[in-house]
């Protein structure tokens, strides 16, 4: 027996008023789409499903750049509803069972389809339908049953009658079919009903008055089946994903102090022992090592931070951190930022496109961009990289050993040399040689007696 799968992801998704395809909306980064690709793939890798296809109209470039190689993409020009979504497939399915489940269903778990996939079997089923109970059953098909309890068909939402509508039992439109039953009844549905559309819910009827045997699974998880039609829907799965995904962390030994404030994405890697303290994001494709200590309040983007590294107050996009690094609080680290072993960069400072040397430190209130500091560099408090003149972009580099006094402006392209000193308060716009001194400062000048001058002025005007 063959198993193939059958993704339905063309409809719009209008109840979301977006400009986006329903299925490219994320779940705690990860577009919905590739949530079900993903257990899909899950269940491919079991030996349980052979082909995976999926039916794709609205945003066919941005949807089928999104599944790329991990199913293949079959286009429903005209969307006139989910029975006419399995006719559109029809001519590239050849498997003798079919798994057909919904785009807009992301928290489904593979071993629920596996279990659904038994219960086919046993009752040796035309169509094994997936259900579940719902206290509030609102928008979705309910589940007709007739007196000895068999299932009699499904009745849409917009086509249910008043007595109808109070049934909890839903269908969460992942359906598991004998191919060869389901094809022929296809061609026999009708869009006559309210929305003018080809339910494929309406086939459960047509192949029971065939005599065909229409079983079900009910599962009591209502969570993993939620249907995404709404935003506020897209807010329910991501909270009920987020929940997942720190469990799962917690469970492979990350402290998370409350983890009801930590937003951790899909793909995001967290070593052992980490902290992670309140308001944490973890974003994209982000690396933590073991022994970090993450927070209060930071935000990591696709980042490879090592171990024992220290954040707080911070925002790190596309940066690496070494192991043993210090960051914040309050520090903005751009893309292309390298800290190395040891270094530290901390209050109020931001850097860009930089690399710090080992051991380095960048303590207070600086803009570090195109620099390359070498190790056991320490950069004076407001120390700043001038390193844009309006049109281009120019590097400094601080070799070494160098001491750069309490801001000190880098005039780009410049170069400090190993183990130089700028003096406080200079605009250093030429290379200092190694082990040199560089000051650019005018002559202090004392003027004395200036307080009593003053004190005898501010008399004068209060006399007059
Ligand atoms: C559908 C079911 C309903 C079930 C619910 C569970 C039907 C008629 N109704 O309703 O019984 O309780 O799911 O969530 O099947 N799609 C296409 N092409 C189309 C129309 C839809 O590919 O022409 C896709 C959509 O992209 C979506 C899926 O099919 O991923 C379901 O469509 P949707 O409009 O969301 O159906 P529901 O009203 O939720
Ligand atoms: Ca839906």
């Amino acid at each position: 027996m063959s198993l193939s799968a059958l993704v339905l992801a063309a409809g719009e998704g209008t109840r979301m008023k977006s400009r986006r395809p329903k299925v490219m909306h994320t779940i705690c980064g990860k577009t919905m789409i590739s949530w079900v690709l993903d257990t899909l793939h899950e269940l491919q890798d079991q030996g349980m499903i052979d082909a995976i296809r999926v039916v794709i109209g609205s945003g066919v470039e941005a949807v089928s750049q999104e599944i790329a190689d991990r199913g293949s993409c079959i286009i429903q020009e005209e969307r006139k509803g989910t029975g006419h979504a399995v006719m559109v497939a029809a001519p590239e399915i050849d498997e003798d069972e079919l798994l057909v489940l919904t785009g807009d269903c992301p928290l489904i778990a593979a071993a629920t389809i596996s279990k659904l996939y038994d219960v086919h079997r046993m009752e040796g089923a035309a169509v094994t339908l997936l259900g579940t109970y719902l206290s509030d059953p609102t928008g979705y098909g309910r589940i007709l049953r007739g007196e000895g309890g068999g299932i009699l068909r499904i009745v849409e939402e917009t086509e249910a009658l008043p007595e109808e509508l109070s049934i909890g039992e839903v269908n969460t439109s992942t359906y598991i079919f004998n191919w060869k039953a389901l094809k022929p009844a296809l061609n026999n549905l009708n869009a006559d009903n309210s929305k003018g559309e080809y339910f494929l819910t309406d086939v459960l009827e047509l192949l029971i008055k065939k005599g065909e045997r229409v079983a079900a699974y009910i599962t009591e998880d209502d969570v993993e089946t939620l249907g995404i039609n709404s935003r506020e829907h897209l807010a329910m799965a991501e909270a009920v994903m987020r929940d997942r995904i720190n469990s799962g962390w917690m469970e492979r030994g990350v402290t998370m102090e409350d983890p009801s404030s930590v937003y951790i994405g899909a793909e995001v890697k967290i070593g052992m022992d980490t902290v992670l303290k309140p308001f944490v994001i973890l974003e994209g494709k982000t690396r933590i090592g073991e022994e970090c200590v993450i927070g209060p309040g930071a935000r990591i983007r696709n980042s490879e931070i090592h171990d024992g590294v220290v954040i707080e107050q911070a925002t790190v996009r596309e940066c690496e951190l070494e192991d043993g690094v210090t960051v914040g609080p309050y520090a903005s680290l751009r893309p292309g930022s390298r800290l190395l072993a040891g270094s530290k960069v901390g209050t109020f400072v931001e850097t860009k496109k930089t690399i710090v040397g080992k051991g380095s430190k960048v303590p207070h209130l600086s803009y570090m961009g195109d620099a390359e500091i070498g190790d056991g560099v320490n950069v004076g408090a407001g120390s700043i990289t001038c390193n844009y003149d309006g049109a281009h972009k120019y590097a400094t580099v601080i070799e070494e050993g160098a001491f750069i006094g309490s801001d000190t402006m880098f005039i780009a392209p410049v170069r400090i040399g190993k183990g130089a000193v700028t003096a406080a308060g200079s605009a250093i716009s030429k290379d200092v040689p190694d082990g040199a001194l560089g000051v650019e400062r005018g002559e202090q000048k004392n003027i004395p007696g200036w307080k009593k001058k003053s004190k005898r002025r501010e008399d004068k005007e209060d006399q007059s």
